[in-house]
């Protein structure tokens, strides 16, 4: 069974059963500034798990492109990376724990054939102290479901000491069984959503406990010990909890937020122990042994950390809001991908140059009648890949040469990293991975002091954003939700039409809005733009919602920025000038203020170049004038 069968198969299952299929949003978040990157299905449905109504309704299903910077170091174990599709089912207050669990069993089972004998599950145990019941609920499904099949499944506690003690069902803690964006209880954020998940494992075959150096090669064995036997192929967040001040309260509805690896999935349908071996990889490993002098059994490592990059790399690049190479942000991690991949080309000898661009041309075949933006972009795609590149092949091998003499060192001091950094194009990262991997230490801090000195640095790592909550601030972000349309409205009637929104990211200080335009607007352009949304702001005009279906919203002249990416039916929002013209109309999920009274003064604090053939600016809202 290939991934473009499973994937229609999950979706047929769950539309049969009232789900509307959506589309996959953009990688890219849009107006949500709490993590760089979409890192799962629920990610752009936030605001419908806290309460607000979805325009398809109650249970949604889809295919999401997500990116997991966490996951970089990982990548070169067979099962991890960064760049993957999650299939997703959700109820926003409808289903919960029993329709949940029976669908899902009897999608791996019957469906994907899967064999129950093979399959175990975990649920949450449990925590007095922020008011979490041990979730038996869903133990007690699940026996039930393993009974159908005619398997006793025992439910018991995980213990490191004890390991499997023939259960089939095993209770663990926050650090295992509970989801949030942001992770465990303690690192959310005010007002973030999360809630006990219940996790699907399928055993692999014991003879692969394969980590030889693995911490668990002499412990017993438990379904989440990554040993290498079980994999993870599925989870099931009860989603209906939200953090606040003091802890935790209940959610206005109880939501089920699932999500399934599809490349883990193809993996085990096709019979194979390893991701790389699947459909969604297997070319692209191909290419590169192509390209190379190795094989990929050589070099397994070197192979998967190329293939899992590029794709990512083409993914990030190619997305709708397409993200170049940079210093800082989204940006930052394309550079450190495509360099990590280039190092990582000379462990196999691959010194043909423009390599990036072949792997990239196999990266879009494999998708591209799922994905067609990366088809659309391709050719952005490849010469962005091949500029990043070139330009680091250029320093890489004086670069490493520069490393190697080094090797007497215990510690590399910031001020060699940082050296590294800015003569060789090193990433932080990548001196330290080099380091380890000669068992030495890099000077992090020392590392981060030096470039501050040069006042070179400015990057805003995921780890970092996601420290402020998101409804705490809310008002502010909605304040410059609104302003982002008057933007944009502005710029096409100073600019041109032909101006059109690339980007928008959102926090509680600032806008920051991408568009295209062929040359760089004046200094007079950038302040006419300025005063219209002032002077709109002050004209106190209110907006309108409607909802409608997308074909509907494009007739009428609403602007759709990202047109192939709406789901059927939408919100549509209207400012309308005291003239009766419409100021500004924008296919929207919103949250939009009432009236534009409610802004303050609007404020452009930076133009600037973003790509070719994208400006970027940055803006503010100050508090209302008081004359
Ligand atoms: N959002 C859940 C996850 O990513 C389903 O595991």
């Amino acid at each position: 069974m290939d991934s473009k069968e499973i994937r229609k198969k999950f979706l047929d299952f769950y539309k049969k059963r009232g789900h509307t299929v959506i589309p996959s949003a953009s990688l890219i978040p849009e107006n949500d500034s709490s993590l760089l990157f979409v890192n799962s299905g629920m990610f752009p449905l936030v605001p419908y798990l806290l309460g607000k109504k979805h325009p398809e309704g109650k249970r949604l299903t889809n295919s999401q492109k997500c990116f997991r910077s966490d996951d970089i170091e990982e990548v070169g174990d067979m099962r991890h990376t960064t760049f993957f599709e999650m299939l997703g089912n959700w109820s926003l207050g409808d289903y919960f724990k029993k329709d949940q669990l029976n669908w899902i069993f009897q999608f791996f089972t019957e469906e994907l054939m899967l064999d129950p004998k093979r399959i175990y599950v975990s649920v949450h145990r449990g925590n007095k102290e922020k008011g979490i019941k041990k979730d038996t609920e869903s133990a007690e499904i699940w026996k039930k479901l393993f009974q159908k099949k005619g398997l006793e499944a025992k439910d018991v506690d995980f213990s490191e000491k004890k390991g499997m003690q023939g259960g089939r069902i095993f209770y663990y803690d926050d650090k295992k069984n509970w989801w949030s964006r942001a992770g465990v209880p303690e690192d959310m954020p005010v007002g973030e959503p999360g809630g006990p998940d219940s996790e699907v494992f399928y055993d692999l075959g014991e003879d692969l406990k394969r980590h030889e150096n693995s911490p668990w090669k002499n412990k017993p064995c438990h379904i989440n010990c990554d040993c290498g036997r079980f994999i993870e192929i599925g989870n099931s967040v009860f989603m209906e909890f939200l953090k606040t001040k003091s802890g935790f309260k209940k959610l206005s509805q109880k939501n089920v937020d699932f999500g399934g690896g599809l490349e883990r999935l193809a993996m085990v349908c096709q019979g194979e122990t390893n991701v790389f071996l699947g459909d969604l990889f297997l070319p692209i490993i191909k290419k590169i042994e192509e390209i190379s002098s190795f094989k990929y059994e050589e070099k397994a490592r070197s192979f998967e950390i190329i293939a899992d990059h590029i794709k990512a790399a083409v993914f990030i690049i190619g997305d709708e809001k397409g993200v170049s190479p940079s210093n800082k942000g989204q940006g930052y991690f394309v550079r450190r991908l495509i360099r990590r991949a280039v190092r990582h080309g000379k462990q196999l000898d691959m010194f043909s140059l423009s390599w990036t661009k072949e792997v990239a041309e196999k990266v879009i075949e494999v998708y591209r009648d799922v994905y067609p933006e990366i088809e659309g972009n391709s050719e952005f795609v490849y010469k962005t890949l091949e500029k990043e590149e070139l330009a680091f092949q250029k320093t890489v091998e004086k670069g490493l040469k520069e490393f190697a003499k080094l090797k007497e060192k215990k510690v590399i001091d910031g001020e060699r990293a940082a050296f590294l950094y800015q003569t060789y194009g090193f990433p932080i990262e990548l001196t330290e991975e080099l380091a380890k991997e000669k068992g030495q230490k890099v000077d992090k801090k020392g590392f981060y002091r030096e470039m501050e000195k040069h006042k070179n640095l400015s990057r805003e790592l995921s780890a970092g954003v996601f420290k402020s909550g998101l409804a705490d601030k809310k008002n502010k972000t909605v304040n410059l939700h609104t302003a982002t349309h008057l933007l944009l409205s502005s710029l096409k009637k100073v600019l041109g039409e032909s101006v059109s929104q690339k980007g928008s990211n959102i926090n509680t200080e600032r806008l920051r809005f991408d568009f295209s335009c062929e040359k760089k607007p004046t200094e007079k352009e950038i302040k006419k733009v300025e005063d219209m949304v002032n002077e709109t702001i002050k004209k106190g005009l209110s907006v309108k919602k409607e909802e409608m279906t997308i074909e509907d919203a494009l007739k009428s002249g609403a602007v759709a920025s990202f047109k192939e990416k709406y789901p059927k039916n939408v919100s549509v929002y209207s400012i309308i000038d005291e003239d009766g013209s419409v100021f500004s109309k924008e296919v929207c999920s919103g949250p939009h203020v009432k009236n534009t009274a409610e802004l303050g003064r609007f404020s452009i604090i930076k133009e600037e170049s973003s790509s070719a053939g994208v400006r970027r600016i940055k803006a503010v809202l100050k508090e209302k004038d008081k004359n």
